[in-house]
């Protein structure tokens, strides 16, 4: 393994993944292959551009020849396939490019895997396919009982890459993991959200009760994780990824604007999501026979993520403006506005008709 295409690389995630990967293993190649939604950022891979053993193609998944011809000008041997889109709240609103990209696109980079005889295809997935668990923790051999269109899609690309292993034999993995904070991820995710709304002093808007609980993880962790996975497991192998322990999204809310030094007067209960799970938990002890162990616990993880939302407004602040603000709207325009805790400064025109 050294040549390594890392579809969805410039997301969150991916981004993360590469510039961990690039300092481990001075021998690698990494090219990552993106179509760049509107996610998707070269910001976030800025200081690893100028590095000879990182190489970017800008294309999507879903084009087979796009995939074949990447595959063959950088001689790839392993793909880590981090493309999806990612936020549940977009597929509610419409799932058509979740149901194309985390399941048809999924289909395309396994054909490749096959046709090209790769040595490993990693996918990482998500804990949202198992559903909510109400207790316990879910285990890699759980049914997958997916409740929103992102899950349910991240589950049907799950499935063709077990049966391709089934059918096909190909050398392939599947990590599941808990909820990521950390740099780079954009700021529709409640995390983040929240973080850089209550630097603007803007409330933070928290779906129903506020008691739905997370396995909230540092993004490197996760990374670590993906990467002993790609190393040391079996093929065909599954394999969750998360901490031990789960926290609700209003103590989450609170801690961080404690760290920030804001009232909590800033956060307002508005209508819950449709569906919104409940709870998840992953049962991790696969990945820990293999050697891995989180490196930081929840505290740290999000002293880490605020900190570095404070130092990183030029990232960020571009980001919350366009496109951005008319979502923001769409979602949570009428539902501040239902709790009456709409700031005048969010303007007339951006309201939906
Ligand atoms: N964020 C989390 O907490 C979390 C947890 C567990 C698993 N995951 C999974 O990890 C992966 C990465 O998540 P993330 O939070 O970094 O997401 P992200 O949305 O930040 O990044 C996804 C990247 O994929 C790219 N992309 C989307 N569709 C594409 C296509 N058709 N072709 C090529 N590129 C495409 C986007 O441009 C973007 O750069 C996803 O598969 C997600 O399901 C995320």
């Amino acid at each position: 393994m050294r040549n390594l295409l890392i579809t969805g690389g410039a997301g969150f995630i991916g981004s993360n993944f590469v510039r961990m990967m690039l300092a481990k293993y001075p021998d690698y190649r990494l090219v990552v292959f993106d179509k760049l939604n509107y996610r998707g950022n070269l910001q976030n891979l800025r200081d690893v551009a100028g590095d000879p053993r990182y190489a970017f193609v800008r294309a999507d998944i879903c084009d087979a020849q796009a995939v074949a011809n990447a595959i063959r000008e950088y001689q790839i041997d392993t793909i880590v396939n981090f493309a999806a889109e990612s936020h549940v709240d977009r597929s509610i609103l419409d799932a058509d490019a979740f149901v194309r990209t985390d399941v048809y696109g999924v289909y395309v980079l396994l054909e490749a895997t096959k046709d090209f005889g790769l040595e490993r295809f990693l996918h990482v997935s998500t804990d949202e396919v198992y559903g909510e668990v109400l207790t316990g923790a879910s285990r890699e051999e759980d049914a997958l009982e997916p409740r929103s269109p992102y899950a349910a899609s991240k589950a049907g690309g799950d499935l063709l890459v077990r049966a391709y292993h089934v059918t096909y034999g190909l050398p392939v993995i599947i990590t599941r993991g808990g909820n990521n904070i950390g740099p780079y991820q954009y700021p529709e995710n409640v995390v983040p959200l929240f973080i850089t709304n209550a630097i603007d002093d803007q409330p933070l808007p928290l779906y129903g009760d506020g008691l739905q609980e997370r396995p909230y993880q540092y993004v490197l962790d996760h990374c670590e994780g993906i990467d002993i996975a790609l190393q040391r497991g079996q093929p065909g192998g599954v394999y969750n990824i998360g901490p031990d322990e789960q926290v609700a999204n209003i103590v989450m809310a609170r801690k961080l604007l404690d760290l920030l030094g804001k009232p909590h007067s800033l956060i307002v209960h508005v209508f819950d999501r449709p569906g919104h799970d409940r709870r998840y938990a992953l049962d991790c002890s696969r990945l820990k026979a293999l050697g891995w162990r989180p490196g930081h616990t929840f505290d740290q993880a999000l002293e880490k993520t605020v900190r570095w939302y404070v130092d990183n407004e030029w990232w960020w602040r571009p980001i919350k403006s366009g496109e951005y603000r008319a979502y923001y709207e769409k979602q949570y325009g009428e539902r501040l506005r239902l709790a009456g805790q709409t700031r005048p400064e969010l303007a007339e025109g951006e309201r939906t008709p």
